[in-house]
Order: structure tokens, then sequence, then C-alpha cells
């Protein structure tokens, strides 16, 4: 290896090494005053005895929560050609391939069927834990490119793995064709340290912001619901609500990673369940059978039955903190991802 090489590689494995501990410092997700501590129990080492109690306790309780899962699988060959005509290939909508496009679809026309995304040049989709931002270039579609978007993740992406470019310039053309200021903007950071009111123009507040995003894991989720709630009292703080509407769509995942602290709602599911913090931390973790391929199994029945608790006191916590509406919705088949429910909330 030339020396040139060789230092390059350097940085490049040095650049790896920081960008590594950066993802597992960050993962000390806080949200004020709850404590992160990792759910780090192994399925295998909780007792049986446990297993069989929180399996009664869920079962005799679990028609308490009220809880009804909306269907609305939002992808087929109509709405696609409806909204989405000539932007995928035969291709990309068949087999394998459609998982994430047809997700993608379900949750832009979720939002559209609940009016959650005006008619107007006021929406600004705001993508927690975007990734590759591939949703929000959905969403532009769906919104006939009339539409700002601000994209939050704290890891960087490299340029040729992201979608940011794409949607730019469609921001660019639709700006240009019809005099408007249409914006994207991309922060690098943690969704606990961002500040909502740092990415929109405050002076000219008129704006229709929803909250989207597809498989936020666990822990990101709670802290998502802070900044969201944390927006919202703004809004109404400011008597800005009448001109400023805001909402949430977004798909959960990876509930295995939330503990009694971190959870938003403990209390709720407490009171119906009339469990210890330490039995809730063991509950959690038993989600993970809710993404088990054998969805006979009781294992998996029960997996899927915490995790629409969970959600369930998600929507809660949203509806206690000023959002009128909060549903659980269904939104893709099992076939293509076990992790298909949606968390909606709306005024
Ligand atoms: C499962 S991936 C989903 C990515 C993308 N939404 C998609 O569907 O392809 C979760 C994303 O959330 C990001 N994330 C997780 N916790 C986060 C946090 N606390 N703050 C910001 N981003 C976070 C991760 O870096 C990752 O990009």
């Amino acid at each position: 290896m030339g020396e040139n090489t060789l230092k390059k590689h350097l940085e490049k494995c040095q650049k790896f090494v920081q960008r590594k501990r950066i993802k597992l410092i960050s993962d000390d997700n806080i949200i004020t005053p709850r404590i992160w501590q990792k759910n780090d129990i192994k399925i295998n080492d909780i007792p049986k005895e446990i297993i069989e109690k929180l399996k009664k306790t869920v079962n005799e309780n679990y028609e308490k929560f009220n809880i009804t899962i909306g269907k609305s699988l939002l992808y087929t060959e109509e709405i696609v050609k409806k909204d989405f005509e000539n932007v995928y290939s035969k291709e990309q909508l068949s087999g394998k391939n459609s998982k994430n496009i047809f997700q993608e679809i379900s949750i832009f026309e979720n939002a559209k069927k609940l009016n959650l995304i005006l008619n107007t040049n006021k929406n600004i989709i705001v993508e927690l834990g975007c990734g590759a931002a591939e949703l929000s270039k959905t969403f532009q579609i769906g919104c006939k490119n009339d539409s700002s978007h601000i994209l939050i993740d704290r890891m960087k992406y490299a340029s040729k793995n992201k979608f940011d470019g794409q949607i730019q310039e469609k921001i660019n053309e639709s700006n240009e064709k019809n005099n408007e200021t249409n914006y994207l903007m991309r922060d690098v950071i943690d969704i606990k340290n961002m500040d909502m009111k740092n990415y929109i123009n405050k002076e000219k507040e008129n704006n229709n912001v929803v909250f989207i995003s597809k498989h936020l894991c666990g822990n990101a989720f709670e802290l998502s619901i802070e900044k969201i709630i944390s927006y919202h009292n703004y809004l109404l703080e400011n008597k800005l609500e009448k001109n400023n509407k805001d909402s949430v769509i977004i798909a959960t995942c990876c509930h295995y990673l939330l503990n009694s602290n971190t959870y938003c709602n403990f209390d709720y599911i407490k009171d119906i369940l009339n469990i210890t913090k330490e039995e809730f931390d063991y509950m959690i973790r038993l989600t993970s059978w809710g993404t088990l391929k054998d969805m006979q199994s009781e294992h998996f029945k029960l997996g899927k039955q915490i995790k629409y608790i969970l959600d369930k006191g998600r929507c809660e916590y949203l509806k206690q903190h000023g959002f009128k509406n909060a549903e659980i919705v269904e939104y893709i088949d099992s076939t293509y991802t076990k992790e298909n429910t949606l968390v909606i909330a709306y005024n």
C-alpha cells in the first residue's frame, strides 16, 4: 500500500470509528425527567413463571384496553395509478422490490385519507429517523412537488445513499414554476436535541406540519413524541393553532428496545395490568415474538398483543397532550413486514 493510500485509508478508518462511537454514545437517549437504561434482558433468561404470569395478565386484561386496529392497506393498483402514475417500473412494483414502495405509498395515502395533507403549498413534511429519506420522496410526489421537507437523522448518510438531491431538484423546479419558497433541509442530529422552532420561519407561520416516519425504532418514537408535543404546545401558547395544523403518522417498530423508564405512558399500562416496573420490562422484551415467522403460534400472538398495548399507550399519551384523535392502523399486509402498524394523531 502506497503512503498516500495508507493515509487515506487511515482517515476513512478513523471516521468510521468515530461514527461508531457517536452511535453508541447517542444511544443513551434521555427524555427529561426519564432516565435511559438499556433493556438488556434476554428472552431466554426470563424465568418461565414470569412469562406464564405475564401471558395470563395480558390475556385476562387485553379487552380492557379497548384496542381497535383499523385496516387501511392503501397501495392497490388503482391507487398507484392515480397518485404515482409513471413513477415506478413494473419490476419495482412486484415481488420483494415492492416492499418498501408499498409501505411508503400506504403511509402517504393514509395521511391523505385523513386530510393530514392539505391541497395547498402549506405542507411541511418532517421525517424523523429519515435514513435515506425515501418516504419523504414519496410524500413529495404525492403532494405534487408542492411541499417543504425537513429531514432528521442522527446518522450521516453519504449523498449517493440518499434522496435529498432528487427532492431538492423537484423543489427548485416547482419554486421556479409557481413562484414559491418551498425548501428542503436535513439536520444530522439526535431527535432528543432537535427543536422544531429552529426549522420554521416564525414570522410567517401559516403551516401544515406533518410528522412522518417509517420504522422509528423503540425509544426514538418516545423522543419524537416529546418533541412533537413541545411543538404543539408552542403553537397553543402563541395562539398560532388557527393558522397552523400539526399531525403525526408514524410506523412503529422494535418495541423491545423500550423500558419502563423510557416508555412514555407506563402509568396507563400499570393501571390496567397492575404490574411492577420490573414485570413491565420483561413484558416489553416479549414483543420480539411479535415478529416471529409462525403467525399461528401463541408466542406471536402474545408478542403482537403487547406491541398493540404499547402503541395504544402512545396514542393515549398523545391524546392526553393535546391531540383530539389518535389511532392505530394496519397499513401493510404482514407478508411484506410484521412491523405493519401506524400510530396516527391529528386534530
Ligand atoms: C429502522 S431505520 C429506518 C430508516 C428509514 N426511515 C427507512 O424506513 O428506511 C431507523 C432510523 O432512525 C434513526 N434514528 C434512530 N434513533 C434516532 C434518534 N434518537 N435520533 C435521530 N435518528 C434516530 C437511525 O439512524 C435510522 O436511520
